[in-house]
C-alpha cells in the first residue's frame, strides 16, 4: 500500500453537538497526550453558534474536566494552541469559505461531518463549491448512511461527487474498539482456533448488545430508525463479518473489506415465513431498569409509535464455512444490563467416556467475548474437578480469561474511547477500520428485506417491560432450535 501523507487539519463541523463534546474532542486531546498528534496539526472547530474561540475552548475545557482521566496542564496548553473556533453555514459554499482563511497553510484537511446525515451531501457541495475540497482531503461521515438501500446509495453517491472512495471514511464506532480489533488478532494471530472456526466445530453464535437507557431526548430520531437500522444494520452486522469472515490475506483495507463484503453477500435472505419464526420485535413499556422506575417508549415522548426498541433475529450464512450454524442476534433499550458480547458456541463432545457420574458435568467448550461492560476474552474448558470421588471422574469447567484489561496495566494505561483508534487511522489514511460504500449497501439491502418481511408479515413490535429481556417470543425464537441465550 502506497504510503499516504498524513492529514495535517481536522475541520470538525457540528463542533458544539453532542457526538464532537462527549468523543471527539476528548479522543483528540487524548490523542495529543500521547503524542500522537502531528506537530503543526490544526483544529478547526466550526458550528452554527456565533461563539469566540475563546467561549468554545472554555467548553472543551470544562468537558475534559468532567472526565475521570484529569486534565494535564501542559497537555492543555500544546492542545488549546491547535484549536480554532468559527461559525459558518456549512451547507452553503459562502457559508464554508469562511473556513478557508483559518486552514492556510494546511492543505490537507480531514473534514468530520458530526452532524445530521440528512446534511451530508448539502455539506460535500458545499465544501466542493467552497474550493476545500480537494484530491488531498478526507471526509470523515457517522452513521447512519441513510435509513435503506435507496436513501443510503443517494448519500453515497452525492458524497462520492465530492470525494473519491478511498478519500471517505465511514466511522463504526465500535470498529474502533479494543476488543473488536483484538478477535481479528484472537482469530488470526492464533493457530488455535482458525481450524476450529466452522460447521464442523461450532454449534451457533450469539451477538448481544443490549443497553440500560432508554430513548430519551433522541427520541424523534430514534423513531425514525428503531433498533433494526439504528443497531442491527451497522454495530450488529459488523461484529458478525468480524467473526465469519475468511481470513483476509493481509490488513490492507481492501483485503479486510473484500471478506466482510462476501459476508454480508451470504447472509440468508429474510422471508415473510421468516419474520414470525426468525425474528421478534419488541418495544419497552413501564418497569425498572437499572434499580429505577423507567416510563414505557410512548410516554417518554407522549406518543404512540410503531417503532421497535429490541429486535432479536436469527441470521444464517449461506457459505461452506457456515452452513447449518445461526448466528442469533439481539439487541434493545431499557433491558436489565449493560452487555455487548459475542458467544461462540462450540459442539458438544461426540461422546462422553466419563460416565455416569459425570454425566451433567460436561459443558460445551465455549469462547465468550466482552466488549461492555468491561473487556475480556473467556474460554470454557473442561477440566477434571480436583480431588477423588465415588462414582469415577467429576469435571469442572475452567473459565480462562485473557482478561484486555490486564495487559493495560502499567504507567499511562487507560481504556481507550473508540474514536482515538479511529481518528487517527484517518490522519494516516488508513481505511481498514472503516466501513466501505458497497459494505453499506449491502447491509442495507439485507435490512431492508427483513424490514420488508416484518411489514408484509404484520408484524408489530410485541411489549416488554423496561428491565426484561425483550418479549417473550425472544425466548422462544432461539428455543425452537434447542438453544437458550447465555445468562
Ligand atoms: C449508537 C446508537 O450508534 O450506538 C445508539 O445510535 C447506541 O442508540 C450506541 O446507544 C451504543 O454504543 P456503545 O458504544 O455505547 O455500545
Amino acid at each position: 500500500m502506497a504510503e499516504t501523507p498524513l492529514a495535517d487539519a481536522m475541520v470538525l463541523f457540528g463542533a458544539t453537538g453532542d457526538l464532537s463534546r462527549r468523543m471527539v474532542m476528548p479522543s483528540l486531546f487524548f490523542l495529543d497526550a500521547d503524542g500522537f498528534l502531528p506537530n503543526g496539526f490544526k483544529i478547526l472547530a466550526t458550528a452554527r453558534a456565533h461563539l469566540s474561540r475563546e467561549a468554545f475552548l472554555e467548553q472543551v475545557l470544562e468537558t475534559l474536566k468532567a472526565r475521570p482521566e484529569g486534565v494535564d496542564d501542559t497537555v492543555w496548553t500544546r492542545f488549546s494552541e491547535r484549536l480554532d473556533y468559527v461559525a459558518c453555514d456549512a451547507t452553503s459554499a459562502e457559508g464554508v469559505k469562511e473556513l478557508a482563511p483559518h486552514l492556510e497553510g494546511h492543505g490537507r484537511p480531514m473534514f468530520f461531518l458530526a452532524v445530521s446525515p440528512s446534511l451530508y451531501a448539502r455539506i460535500c457541495a458545499a465544501l466542493a463549491g467552497s474550493g476545500l475540497a480537494t484530491k488531498q482531503s478526507r471526509i470523515v461521515l457517522e452513521k447512519p448512511i441513510g435509513r435503506d438501500l435507496e436513501s443510503s446509495l443517494q448519500i453515497n453517491a452525492e458524497v462520492g461527487a465530492v470525494f473519491d472512495e478511498d478519500r471517505i471514511f465511514r466511522i463504526d464506532h465500535y470498529l474502533g474498539k479494543e476488543t473488536v480489533q483484538n478477535l481479528i488478532a484472537l482469530r488470526f494471530a492464533n493457530t488455535l482456533f482458525e481450524p476450529l472456526w466452522n460447521n464442523l466445530t461450532i454449534d451457533h453464535v450469539q451477538i448481544t448488545v443490549a443497553e440500560t437507557e432508554g430513548v430519551g431526548d433522541r427520541w424523534p430520531y430514534y423513531d425514525e430508525y428503531g433498533a433494526l437500522r439504528d443497531m442491527l444494520q451497522n454495530h450488529m452486522l459488523q461484529l458478525l463479518c468480524f467473526v465469519a469472515m475468511e481470513p483476509p490475506a493481509d490488513m490492507d483495507p481492501r483485503s479486510v473489506r473484500n471478506e466482510k463484503v462476501k459476508v454480508l453477500r451470504s447472509l440468508r435472505p429474510f422471508t415473510r415465513a421468516d419474520a414470525q419464526s426468525s425474528s421478534v420485535r419488541g418495544q419497552y413499556t413501564k418497569g425498572v431498569s437499572a434499580g429505577k422506575e423507567a416510563v414505557g417508549y410512548e410516554t417518554e415522548r407522549g406518543q404512540p409509535s410503531g417503532t421497535e426498541t429490541f429486535v432479536a433475529l436469527r441470521a444464517d450464512i449461506d457459505n461452506w464455512r457456515w452452513a447449518g450454524v445461526p448466528f442469533f442476534l439481539r439487541t434493545g433499550k431499557r433491558l436489565p444490563e449493560r452487555r455487548t458480547q459475542i458467544a461462540i458456541q462450540f459442539k458438544p463432545v461426540p461422546h462422553s467416556i466419563f460416565g455416569n457420574a459425570a454425566k451433567d458435568d460436561l459443558i460445551a467448550n465455549r469462547l465468550v467475548i466482552d466488549l461492555q461492560p468491561d473487556e475480556d476474552i473467556e474460554l470454557l474448558l473442561m477440566n477434571k474437578a480436583p480431588g477423588i470421588s465415588k462414582g469415577g471422574m467429576r469435571l469442572q469447567s475452567l473459565p480462562l480469561s485473557l482478561s484486555l484489561l490486564r495487559t493495560y496495566e502499567g504507567p499511562g494505561a487507560r481504556r481507550r474511547i473508540a474514536y482515538e483508534r479511529l481518528l487517527l487511522d484517518v490522519i494516516h489514511g488508513n481505511s481498514t477500520l472503516f466501513v466501505r460504500r458497497d459494505e453499506v449497501e449491502e447491509a442495507w439491502r439485507w435490512i431492508d428485506g427483513v424490514a420488508e418481511a416484518w411489514s408484509e408479515a404484520g408484524m408489530a413490535p410485541k411489549p416488554y417491560a423496561a428491565g426484561s429481556w425483550g418479549p417473550s417470543g425472544a425466548f422462544a425464537l432461539i428455543e425452537r432450535s434447542e438453544r437458550a441465550w447465555l445468562d
